[in-house]
């Protein structure tokens, strides 16, 4: 019996010929560790350099290794060997399939290691790759965000609190919001990404290997910047994961309150933005119908990656040192939740790019709702009048239009003055949303100077 013998599992030795066979469908992790093919072989990699390194094995031994492995990975790629759930998972399908291809030599491979650092290196370099792409996807929506935002600086619209009317602000204030967390979120992966820059390997199965490797040689094989302190740790740390979770948590938190704002605005109801063709779809009885289907769906997929983050922190609860099974579920909850968050900032970027601003249905919902009433509130301070006092005597003359049935732009200089002397003639233009937005122009307001610099900031971290 030896690895290449096809009838029982690696850690056959110790069991008879019915090992694991009745739960065999159950506990394997090859329907969906495939996925880690290529850095598993890229670890095995490095680990068969390793053991030249030390001596262990021959350099001409680490070089039909390596050749073997690459093969190995063109012959599943390309359809030439199969891999099987007989073999669990993926580290052991690839050896198997290598001591087809090698014979004897194959065996030599997993000397001085285990599938537990073997797994856990594998993840790490998943989690830094899947980064990558992730700050490729979530730039691609800061672009387009930035790209609308620039062509929105004038463009007025009621700002909201409550969902109540609150006070005007530029379209490109709103939007620049979105670009400053989303540019929170890209911090956020590149510190999950710092702290998953460590190699496991060496740690073996959990007391460190019992050969003398050379763990920094086998980390910067594979591009890490460091090891592990601790083996135990090593192979039973899946915070990297949980961090990466985390962090796609809260992106898809906010995709989903940017989406739910796309569908507010492309309501009839509001009619501020039209979606594209291309991110809205029609209803099978409605003729009418113009669904926004895509940004519905990023606000649905919010709660599928949460629940990926929720599921694994309950896994990972409670397990005691090292590694347990437990952990292979670690797998399915980062590969959803990574595909969900790119499937959602892809899609998200396309509808910011190519949606229609309804500037002029903007502009006119900024006429009503009384939005001027702070600035009022605000003229009245200018005038000597306690904040408190103005506050007071705004909210008079709101009541007093909302029972008469009017808007502040309605009101003219008598009708201020009759409810406070202060009130000179330019109130009445003062109280237009044009003259709000210009008015704040301190750092981070919505007038078009400060407006401007956000997006001269925006610009630098974007190219920066
Ligand atoms: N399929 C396993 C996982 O995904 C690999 C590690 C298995 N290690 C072990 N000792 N059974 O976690």
């Amino acid at each position: 019996m030896g690895v290449g013998n096809r009838n029982r599992p690696l850690w056959g030795g110790r069991f008879g010929d019915d090992a694991g066979a009745a739960s065999r469908d159950f506990t394997a992790s090859i329907y969906f560790d495939r996925r880690l093919l290529g850095l598993d072989i890229r670890g095995s990699i490095a680990h068969a350099n390793t053991l030249a390194r030390a001596g262990i094995i021959t350099l001409d031994e680490a070089s039909q290794l390596v050749e073997g492995l690459r093969e190995v990975e063109g012959d599943i790629l390309e359809g030439r060997s199969e891999l099987s759930t007989e073999f669990e998972d993926i580290h052991t399908n690839v050896e198997v399939l290598l001591a087809e291809k090698l014979g004897p030599l194959a065996a030599r491979l997993h000397t001085g290691r285990s599938r537990n650092d073997q797994v856990a290196t594998d993840m790490h370099l998943f989690v830094k790759e899947e980064i990558d792409e992730v700050f490729d996807l979530i730039d691609g929506l800061r672009r387009a965000i930035l790209d609308r935002a620039r062509d929105h600086v004038e463009t007025l619209l009621p700002g909201y609190t409550h969902m109540q009317r609150a006070q005007p602000v530029s379209f490109a204030h709103h939007l620049l919001a979105y670009f400053f967390m989303l540019t929170r979120d890209r911090h956020r992966f590149s510190e999950c990404g710092r702290r998953a820059d460590v190699s496991p390997l060496g740690a073996a199965a959990l007391a460190g290997s019992g050969f003398p490797l050379d763990r920094e040689f086998a980390a910067a094989e594979l591009g890490f910047s460091g090891v592990y302190e601790n083996a135990m740790d090593a192979v039973s740390d899946r915070d990297f994961v949980l961090e990466y979770l985390s962090a796609a948590s809260l992106t898809m938190m906010h995709l989903s309150r940017l989406a739910e704002e796309l569908v507010l605005w492309s309501s009839s109801e509001f009619g501020f933005i039209r979606l594209s063709e291309g991110y809205s779809t029609g209803s099978s009885i409605m003729p009418q119908k113009r669904n926004p289907d895509s940004a519905e769906l990023i606000r649905g997929k919010s709660g599928r990656v949460y629940g990926r983050l929720l599921g694994l922190l309950t896994t990972m609860k409670g397990l005691p040192l090292a590694y347990n099974s437990d952990m292979q579920e670690d797998k399915e909850a980062l590969f959803d939740a990574t595909d969900t968050l790119k499937a959602c900032l892809k899609v998200a970027a396309g509808a910011v790019a190519t949606m229609e601003v309804r500037g002029a249905n903007m502009e006119s919902a900024t006429l009503g709702g009384f939005l001027g009433a702070t600035d009022a509130a605000d003229y009245l301070v200018s005038r000597g009048v306690p904040f408190r006092e103005a506050h007071g005597i705004v909210g008079e003359i709101v009541a007093h239009c909302e029972s008469v049935g009017l808007e502040l732009s309605d009101l003219g200089p008598a009708d201020w003055r009759g409810f406070s002397a202060d009130f000179g003639d330019d109130i009445v233009e003062l109280i237009h949303p044009e003259g709000s937005v210009r008015r704040r122009d301190l750092p981070g307001g919505t007038g078009p100077a400060a407006v401007g610099s956000q997006i001269r900031r925006a610009k630098e971290l974007l190219d920066g």
